[in-house]
């Protein structure tokens, strides 16, 4: 850990997302989401876990609030749930949504923590999506815009710091082209359409936020999971070459080039949605930083059968027997643990996004954690954001402008389609009794904040 040198200004924060954590999934006048539909089906979520209590967070923000003063943590992401704000999705606002988080905001700044709020971590009004067909429609956009406009009047005079959407990417691919997370379509056509949309709203709700606090700062979290070639042969880079795009510089290239990228663009004309005069332009209005979510890498084969992109992403999801094959390691997600990723990340938007101010906005693993004696040693994720904080320290004394670190996650929750058996915390949660214990792994994240600080 002493190799590691942080300015003292860097940001040492944990993440997390109100539906992985709030519960209370219908209290106080919150209308329902696309989430929690989805999570009721049938089959859709792993041993049928609900996320209708989850942490139990929005009773309990409270003693959360002084977890994260015992973790010393300098920030905490957290997103603000819109069906809480608008349960239809637009016109009438819930007055009671907004006071919890402006209650959260307040339990911060007593503690001198850093709020950056995220605006949409995935959770859509089912209403929007029902009425309108969700990110699919070009609309949702500007009702996004209308929500980022009652948030922000409501917190902006003590939130400075936001994050329009979280990844995209995954909330786009994984729930309209491979139908796994909420809301469950299957279509490449669909996929596009809410890329773009979602961008479109990034760009109007960053025009919102300027609008109405110049001094606050704003910008998108990404997902970014480098894809390498699964071989050496020239078929299999090309391969990498479009998995990359269609993965990652999908997001990127639209908002710093104002341009989807070639080739990937060209190949896929006949799905891309008619882009109209302006959108480009919206999308890429400058941010004031650009937020990274990185976990792993992937890998990319050719596969001549793939239509369009002959593209094939192999590394994800490996069965928990082959997890020790090779000398790698694995999380139980079944990501590989890989520290070079984050540096590649970082050193890649350096060089050809133009070096921007970066956060982390994620970064964390999950292990088959387990109580003993009332404590949890964890040091196999010790490990992990060791190696891959030094990575970070790495590419920032090559002068990737990098100004902070989020841990995923503050505590254990409700991690999508996989339900609440894959722990992230730096904070055990005993899902029975609510009780949270500090994981060695979050001493260990408090130590580097407190060294950081001279402390
Ligand atoms: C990211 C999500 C976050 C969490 C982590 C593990 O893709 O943004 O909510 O589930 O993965």
């Amino acid at each position: 850990m002493n190799d590691m040198k942080f300015p003292s200004n860097f940001i040492f924060g944990a993440a997390t997302a109100a539906f992985q954590i709030e519960g209370s999934a219908y209290a106080d006048g919150k209308g329902p989401s696309i989430w929690d539909q989805f999570s009721h089906r049938k089959g859709k979520i792993r041993n049928g876990d609900t996320a209708d209590i989850a942490c139990d967070h929005y009773k309990r923000y409270n003693d959360d609030l002084s977890l994260m003063k015992e973790l010393n943590l300098d920030a905490y992401r957290f997103s603000v749930s819109w069906p809480r704000i608008y349960p239809e999705g637009t016109g009438k606002i819930n007055q009671k949504g907004l006071d919890f988080y402006s209650r959260l905001t307040d339990g911060l700044l007593e503690k001198n923590i850093e709020p950056f709020a995220t605006l949409f971590h995935w959770d859509l009004p089912l209403a929007l999506q029902r009425k309108y067909g969700g990110f699919e429609n070009r609309d949702t956009s500007d009702y996004f815009a209308e929500y980022t406009e009652t948030v922000v009047r409501h917190l902006g005079d003590r939130v400075k710091n936001w994050i329009t959407i979280n990844e995209p990417f995954v909330f786009a691919a994984c729930g309209h082209l491979l139908g796994v997370h909420a809301p469950g379509k299957r279509s490449l056509t669909a996929y596009f359409k809410v890329i773009h949309n979602l961008l479109l709203a990034h760009g109007k709700s960053l025009q919102v936020i300027r609008g109405i606090n110049p001094d606050s700062r704003a910008g998108i979290s990404l997902s970014y999971s480098p894809v390498h070639p699964a071989t050496d042969s020239e078929k299999d880079r090309q391969a990498s070459l479009l998995a990359n795009q269609f993965m990652n510089h999908i997001t990127l290239s639209p908002l710093y080039n104002g341009e989807y990228p070639e080739p990937l663009r060209r190949k896929m004309r006949f799905f891309i949605p008619k882009i109209k005069d302006g959108d480009m332009k919206i999308i890429s209005s400058p941010s004031d930083f650009l937020g990274l979510n990185v976990y792993t890498r992937d890998h990319a084969l050719h596969k001549w059968y793939v239509p369009f992109l002959k593209s094939w992403i192999v590394s994800k999801k490996i069965p928990e027997a082959e997890f020790e094959k090779n000398g790698k390691e694995y999380t139980s997600m079944g990501w590989e643990v890989y520290p070079d990723a984050i540096y590649e990340v970082l050193k890649t938007v350096q060089n050809d996004y133009g070096n921007p101010p970066v956060y982390i906005t994620e970064n964390g693993a999950a292990f088959n954690d387990s109580v003993m004696d009332g404590k949890v040693h964890d040091e196999k994720r010790i490990r992990f954001l060791q190696g891959y904080l030094e990575k970070v320290n790495a590419a920032s004394r090559e002068g990737a402008d990098v100004r902070g670190y989020f841990c995923w996650s503050l505590m254990d929750n409700f991690e999508w389609a996989e339900g609440s058996g894959k722990r992230f915390g730096l904070v055990y949660v005993d899902y029975e009794t609510q009780e949270r214990i500090i994981k060695d792994s979050g001493y260990w994240f408090k130590n580097l904040i407190c060294l950081k600080n001279g402390e």
